[in-house]
């Protein structure tokens, strides 16, 4: 459990945000309360709350045909009343107003954060500096269509999307999850700088019908810039021309259109689409490609509708709240380092990953949005596996290691594959039963009573003691009717706008990142180290002997 004192109230430093529309400064007071609470729970157990038989449905809240049950937690109603009353003390209407209103809310970067613009093209108007948004949101998205069905048509089999961080996370992820739609050409998506990676893609395609994406928000990503170069190369050796084989995705046209791409190869994006948010435009393209415009669309539309909902429910019965809320009682109050995401949807392997750039890249930050440093962690570890195969891997920790690990279970109620007997019973079926084993766990007696039969005396004691499974361990899960691009939208969108509150809650500009700055800058510094053209003088003894190890030993 942690202690705040002298907690700051990380609400004040959001200058978009008047004092008006604060709902108290009480928020030290708000942390002491909460902390008050992870006390009054201790050692009580989460099992023991089902005594109330109507607990599973006061803590669970069903919203555009998904259910999220938060039941398996220690939330309580006066939990649940301190969380709420946190959240609606740290402005989060006001700023979900801000920020749906097309208000610089990403204030060290001086944007506006409009990626729900996206999916609304057929909305009333956004204005940023006094302009719609909504006309050019409609037009970008008709030139993909017209780009996208182009190339459905062509020749084309392989699409090649090059890109990294969000220029690659958020199709890579949609598009796997979207297998069962796909109708288009074959995508695959290059990301890394090591050449494994594009070497590894390029075995699998034929020069002669593969196309290639260039994502790049800023055109200057060293990773993207050198594997589009080298794709390039690679049409060129083959006898391609390589100048009709490339679409550009990004913000900086000039970058783009020095590269030699064609203007109308060049779809843009303005500044008010953040990386980690991108999906949802140009970035998706590939996606589009695989899956078609009107699925795309129907992608579109589950967000908007997850938009809706954020923007129209009230705190206490709002998806993306809650989902933030729990996370918050876990990690800022109960000092839970991680949460593991778990979906048990094979097809959703990538939304880790994706998660961990959304939630990572977005509130793993030291200081407010004025300056001052946090009081409280600015957020968890996130990781996963889909399941069940964590279940053979890394489950035995979360089940019986020392670390709590708050866990947010996924499952579709319907698979694809209904003619594949029962997988998909099996599969609800472990889902479940996870999220029971950990609330449930299993008491010193009842582990004795399992091997009571094979082992007598202390060896029985011994025996009995590593079968014991300390329970009382939270999870969520999030139930769907099925993994349709619909759906997919809503997820998606519900994970972006629990971050948005969560940052909210923080007082954290989530839409910057100026923590990947330094290790880009050293890397440029370190290139001309490696290649052995300057010395590493300078340079610590680690770096140093860890650049002549490379040297004497790279052949
Ligand atoms: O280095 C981090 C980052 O800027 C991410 O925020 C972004 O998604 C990724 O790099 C790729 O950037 P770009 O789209 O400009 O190539």
């Amino acid at each position: 459990m942690r202690s705040f004192p002298g907690h700051k109230s990380t609400g004040q430093s959001n200058t978009l945000i008047s004092n008006d529309d604060r709902a108290g400064r009480s928020n030290d007071l708000m942390w002491n309360d909460l902390n008050e609470h992870a006390q009054r729970i201790e050692g009580r157990h989460i099992l023991d709350l089902f005594e109330d038989s109507s607990r599973a449905e006061a803590f669970s809240l069903s919203a555009e045909g998904m259910l999220f049950d938060y039941s398996k937690t220690q939330i309580d109603a006066d939990v649940l009343d301190a969380l709420v009353a946190m959240a609606e003390d740290s402005g989060v209407a006001a700023r979900r107003h801000a920020m749906f209103s097309g208000k610089k809310i990403n204030e060290t970067e001086g944007r506006a954060v409009l990626h729900v613009a996206l999916r609304d093209p057929d909305g009333g108007s956004v204005e940023v500096d006094g302009a719609d948004v909504i006309p050019e949101v409609r037009e970008t998205l008709s030139r993909m269509e017209m780009l996208a069905e182009e190339i459905r048509g062509s020749k084309i089999t392989d699409v090649v999307n090059i890109g990294i961080g969000g220029s690659d996370l958020g199709p890579a992820m949609a598009t796997r999850a979207l297998s069962p739609y796909h109708d288009g050409p074959r995508c695959h998506f290059v990301s890394n700088v090591d050449g494994a990676d594009i070497a590894d893609t390029l075995a699998l395609c034929d020069p002669a019908t593969t196309m290639f994406i260039v994502a790049s928000k800023t055109f200057t990503t060293i990773e993207t810039m050198t594997n589009a170069r080298t794709a390039h190369a690679w049409l060129t050796r083959a006898g391609v021309t390589p100048d009709a084989r490339f679409v550009a995705l990004s913000s900086n046209k000039e970058k783009a259109a020095e590269w030699g791409i064609p203007e109308e190869r060049v779809l843009g994006f303005a500044d008010w689409v953040g990386g980690r948010y991108s999906v949802w435009g140009p970035i998706g393209l590939s996606l589009m490609i695989a899956i078609g415009p009107k699925n795309f669309r129907d992608f579109l539309s589950g967000a908007r509708s997850m938009d809706v909902h954020f923007r129209d429910a009230p705190l206490d019965r709002n998806m993306p709240v809650l989902l933030a809320l729990v996370g918050i009682w876990h990690n800022q109050v109960l000092g839970y380092a991680t949460r593991a995401v778990l979906p048990y949807d094979n097809r959703l392997g990538r939304l880790p990953a994706y998660l961990q750039q959304l939630e990572m890249e977005s509130n793993g930050k030291s200081v407010s949005m004025d300056g001052e440093a946090l009081k409280v962690p600015s957020g968890p570890i996130v990781w996963g596996e889909p399941g069940t195969n964590g279940q053979h891997a890394f489950y035995q920790l979360i089940h019986q290691g020392t670390q709590v690990v708050p866990c947010e279970f996924m499952v579709a109620a319907q698979g694809h594959e209904a003619d594949l007997g029962h997988h998909h019973e099996l599969l609800v079926a472990n889902c479940l039963a996870q999220s029971e084993a950990l609330m449930r766990g299993r008491d010193l007696e009842e582990a004795r009573s399992k091997v009571s039969g094979q082992f007598e005396g202390a060896e029985l004691e011994r025996q009995a003691r590593h079968r014991v499974f300390p329970g009382n361990r939270p999870s969520t899960t999030l139930v769907y009717p099925m993994l349709d691009p619909a759906t997919l939208g809503r997820i998606v969108a519900l994970y972006e706008h629990r971050v948005f509150v969560e940052g909210s809650v923080l007082g954290i500009n989530s839409y910057d990142q100026w923590g990947v700055e330094l290790g880009k800058e050293l890397a440029t510094a370190l290139g001309p180290i490696v290649a052995g053209d300057q010395s590493a003088d300078g340079k610590d003894g680690s770096t140093a002997q860890l650049v002549a190890y490379v040297q004497k030993n790279c052949g």
